[in-house]
């Protein structure tokens, strides 16, 4: 098949690209942004690079123009659609950023895959849309009460694909990705900023006490996860919660990596953008694809942190 990957510079791009081009001619795009750092991004090209099935060009997913003249005769199956501003607390500073890339950028996808006869588009969502609940765990027909930008952008990608399944002969399935992380991880994210934190004895700022949960959910199960997707066919548009059904309380994860590493905390108030809790069902899609398993979350945290001291790309 050929597959297009959008925002494959990114952190779930790549690896994604690096198990799907075993397989498959993976086309991948990005406009390595400087949201976190560029040289990460460029780290995560070069080893992809080397694959023999992987394409790469820088493009923006809002360049209509670039886009169709890139695309047009690639005969792209199916789009991995993963480009997009991340980050909640970031959307507080740059809302206009959510709006372009993730509202805008999307239906641009949606126009293009029209045109070029792409038969499906799997896209991030995010558990985000959740916002503060008291039903937990969290599943995908649940109220959704958005506290930031970021959320309600993922909000109405779900709405546009929602309404486009209906109207155009594409099929859409949406993904809420619940804290993914591991190696190659985004600095933006928690962990990396512990690690970045104790390697350079610098403070870190913990929001609210670290009286918060977080559904950790380690990369190589999100990839069986997509991959497994790429096969499966429903009818219209469907959603999924890609979480492990496990929440960590940060408070304790700081502790605990505390006592065994030094570390300087700071401890900061809470932070509007951020909800107490993320705990996810991940019933739908154990059924629905018959995965098993995921991955032990203290295994796979010092698996990462080992990654993370031998990899020193971030820190350019
Ligand atoms: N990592 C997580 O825990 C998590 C959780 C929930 C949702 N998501 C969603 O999953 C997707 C992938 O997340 P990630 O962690 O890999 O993020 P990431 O920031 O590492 O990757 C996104 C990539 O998209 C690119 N990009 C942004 N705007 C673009 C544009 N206009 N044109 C082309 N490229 C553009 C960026 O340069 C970046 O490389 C995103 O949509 C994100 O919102 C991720």
């Amino acid at each position: 098949m050929n597959i297009l990957i959008t925002g494959v510079a990114g952190f779930i791009g790549s690896c994604l690209a690096r198990e799907m081009a075993k397989d498959h001619k993976v086309y991948g795009i990005d406009n390595l942004n400087n949201y976190y750092s560029v040289n990460l991004k460029i780290q995560r090209l070069k080893n992809l690079k080397k694959l023999k099935n992987f394409y790469f060009k820088k493009i923006d997913i809002n360049s209509d123009k670039k886009l169709n003249r890139y695309l047009k005769k690639k005969k792209i199956d199916i789009i991995y659609h993963l480009a997009a501003q991340a980050g909640v607390r970031y959307s507080f500073e740059k809302p206009d950023e959510y709006i372009d890339n993730n509202i805008r950028g999307f239906f641009n996808i949606i126009k293009i895959s029209k045109i070029i006869g792409v038969k499906k588009i799997i896209y991030a969502s995010s558990s985000s849309v959740y916002g503060d609940s008291k039903k937990f765990p969290l599943n995908e027909k649940q109220i959704l009460r958005q506290k930031n930008i970021y959320a309600v952008s993922k909000m109405i990608n779900e709405q546009t694909a929602e309404f486009f399944s209906k109207i155009i002969n594409i099929k859409f399935i949406g993904i809420r990705f619940f804290t993914i992380y591991g190696p190659w991880g985004r600095p933006d994210m928690l962990l990396f900023k512990l690690f970045k934190s104790f390697e350079q004895n610098k403070y870190i700022e913990i929001n609210n006490k670290g009286n918060h949960y977080r559904d950790f959910t380690y990369i190589d199960d999100a990839i069986v996860i997509l991959k497994k997707l790429l096969r499966k066919n429903y009818p219209k548009h469907e959603i999924f919660n890609i979480c492990s059904n496990n929440p960590v309380n940060i408070s304790k994860l700081v502790k605990n990596f505390k006592k065994k590493k030094f570390l300087k905390v700071k401890y900061v108030k809470k932070h509007k953008a951020d909800v107490f809790k993320t705990h996810g069902d991940n019933k739908k899609i154990i059924k629905s694809l018959k995965v098993s398993k995921f991955s032990n979350f203290e295994e796979k945290f010092w698996h990462t942190f080992d990654w993370y001291k031998k990899n020193k790309i971030d820190r350019v």
